[in-house]
Formats: C-alpha cells, sequence, structure tokens
C-alpha cells in the first residue's frame, strides 16, 4: 500500500485480490476497521476458509513483516516471547572465568539483552520497522487457558515485561490477527480486547472466483463442478469438511490427470484430496456417489 492512511473496505478488498485472495464485504470492512482503530481481529471459521492466509496477504498488501506465533497445546512464554541464549550464557560466563576476573557485575550481564532469544511476540513487539508488522497468532484455541490469560494482557497494553530487563512497550502497535479454528470456546475477555468476524464457507459462485484466481490455468467446466461437488460434501455431516485449499488441490490433481469434467471414474479413486478422514472417504464413496457427480455436472458455472 502506498499511503499509510488505513485503506477503505473498497480499496482493502482490491489490493488482497491483487494478490488472489478474495475477501468478502464482511472481511474486508472488518480489516478496515482493524487498521483504523489498531484492534487485534479475530477470525474465526472452519480450517481452510482462508483465515491464515488473510493475515499473510494482508502482510504482504501492507508491504510488511509478518510475523507469525503458530499456537500448540503447551506453548509458554519460553515459545511465545522470549528465552534466555542459555549456550551463550554459558560461554560468557566460561570466558569470565577464563580471565579471573570474575565479578557479580559481569556475570550480571548474561541478563541482559545480548543474551535474550526473541520469540514472535517480543518481535512484534519491540520492532524498528517502517512500518509496524502484521502479528499473526494463528490457531489460539490451540493454546490452553493460561496462554491465553498472558495474551489478554499482552493485547491490551502491547507492552511486556522482562524482569531482569524491564518493561519493552511498542513504539507502533503491530497490526494483530488471531485466528481460531474453534475447537474450544475462547474466553469472553480475549474476545472484547478483540473484533470479531466469522469466516464462512465461500458460496459456490465466490470459491470458482477463487479456483480461477489460484488456479487460471484450469478448466471453467472442471472448476465449476469440482466447487459444486465439494460444496455438496460441505451439507454432509463429515468428520472433516473439506476446505477452500482441498477444492483447490482437486481441481489441479483432475487437471494433472487431463479430466476436463468430473466423472465417477476419476472422482472415486481422488476422494482422498478432498477428504482426509477414512470415516469420509468409505461414506461418500458408498453413498450415491454417482447422483453427487450428476448433480455436481448439472451445477452450471454461474456467470462472474
Ligand atoms: N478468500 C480466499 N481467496 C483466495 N484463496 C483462498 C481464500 N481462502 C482460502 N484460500 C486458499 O485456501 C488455502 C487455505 O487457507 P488457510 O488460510 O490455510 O485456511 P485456514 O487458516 O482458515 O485453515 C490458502 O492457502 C489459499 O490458497
Ligand atoms: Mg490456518
Amino acid at each position: 500500500m502506498k499511503t499509510q492512511a488505513p485503506a477503505n473496505p473498497a480499496e482493502i478488498a482490491d489490493l488482497l485480490r491483487g494478490e488472489a485472495y478474495l475477501a468478502d464485504p464482511g472481511l474486508a470492512t472488518v480489516l478496515s476497521v482493524a487498521l483504523t482503530l489498531g484492534k487485534p481481529l479475530l477470525l474465526e471459521g472452519q480450517a481452510g476458509v482462508g483465515k491464515t492466509e488473510c493475515a499473510k496477504t494482508l502482510a504482504s498488501v501492507l508491504s510488511t513483516r509478518l510475523i507469525r506465533l503458530q499456537c500448540y497445546e503447551g506453548i509458554d512464554v519460553a515459545h511465545a516471547l522470549y528465552d534466555w541464549n542459555y549456550a551463550r550464557q554459558m560461554l560468557y560466563i566460561r570466558a569470565i572465568e577464563a580471565e579471573e576476573a570474575s565479578s557479580a557485575a559481569a556475570v550480571g550481564d548474561v541478563f541482559g539483552p545480548d543474551f535474550i532469544v526473541r520469540r514472535p511476540l517480543l518481535e512484534a513487539i519491540d520492532h524498528e520497522d517502517e512500518s509496524p508488522p502484521v502479528l499473526l497468532i494463528d490457531e489460539i484455541d490451540r493454546a490452553d487457558d493460561e496462554f491465553e490469560a498472558f495474551l489478554l494482557e499482552l493485547l491490551s497494553d502491547f507492552q511486556v515485561t522482562i524482569p531482569e530487563i524491564g518493561t519493552i512497550r511498542a513504539r507502533r502497535r503491530p497490526v494483530v490477527i488471531l485466528t481460531s479454528n474453534r475447537t474450544r470456546e475462547l474466553h469472553d475477555a480475549l474476545r472484547r480486547r478483540c473484533l470479531y468476524h466469522w469466516i464462512d464457507y465461500p458460496s459456490l459462485e465466490r470459491e470458482l472466483e477463487i479456483v480461477r484466481a489460484r488456479l487460471p490455468e484450469s478448466h471453467e467446466k472442471l472448476a465449476a463442478q469440482a466447487a459444486a461437488f465439494v460444496a455438496s460434501l460441505r451439507e454432509e455431516n463429515l468428520v472433516k469438511p473439506p476446505g477452500i485449499s482441498e477444492t483447490l488441490d482437486w481441481v489441479q490433481a483432475l487437471c494433472a490427470l487431463d479430466q476436463e469434467e468430473l466423472s465417477v471414474d476419476v472422482v472415486e479413486p481422488t476422494l482422498g484430496v478432498v477428504l482426509k478422514v477414512e470415516e469420509d472417504v468409505t461414506s461418500v464413496r458408498d453413498d450415491q456417489l454417482e447422483q453427487r457427480v450428476a448433480m455436481a455436472r448439472d451445477t452450471s458455472a454461474p456467470r462472474s
């Protein structure tokens, strides 16, 4: 983006589209508001609807750095904020001992800035970048409550305290995007700190647009039929409903197999590109696959 001023929703949508990311108007609006107010944005939705990609593409269109913190069960401050470089501390202490000039002050240095390993949250708070980085806190629902509580503090003050060093405050707040696949509910307190947007599966038309944007070489008819087939799968009660990435992978696979249209013969052996759980593959394969393929073929490609 050329100017520092936050873009309006239409501008943001255009910029993202330029990078082959298609945001619906609701998402473009909440991104615009988040940039204007400098508030963290919580994006929630099923796996594969474009939450992570949204943050990545936003960093790219803002021409700024993406700092990503991937959350997981058991993640703690040492992995997310900072840790001490123990090896370096040991070497330093040995060097002092070798000089036989050990002093309390010199040993105390090992808890100074030179011996810190900066993890993503510290990088994002203590940055020197001209335009603030985008901090992606990905899949926060995987982290446990304790970590969520710690984030809460960080997201309200944009400052962190390292006991041995002091308090570090962000000179310019990073653009913060949190994502959740909703494998568990997040606390109200965290939600209150953030703007919120639920990313739904795209409409058939939008998904087809995404396929066109990402795979411009693919056959229009094949893409439309594959998107319709995937959309029909999302109506079923599957263990892992397919996301947009599965649609894209499938269209790519079918193109590689020289297909121009869906047929049972090629759908059946490629179901594993779209469905990633054995029960889902079996239930779709055994439950009126022919009709499902026929229905997808009947769905005519919508006009763009
Ligand atoms: N709105 C979109 N426009 C373009 N591509 C998209 C969009 N949403 C998802 N995708 C594609 O789907 C893939 C999976 O999206 P991702 O962001 O990883 O999903 P999530 O983080 O929600 O699980 C992306 O790599 C991208 O190729
Ligand atoms: Mg993701």
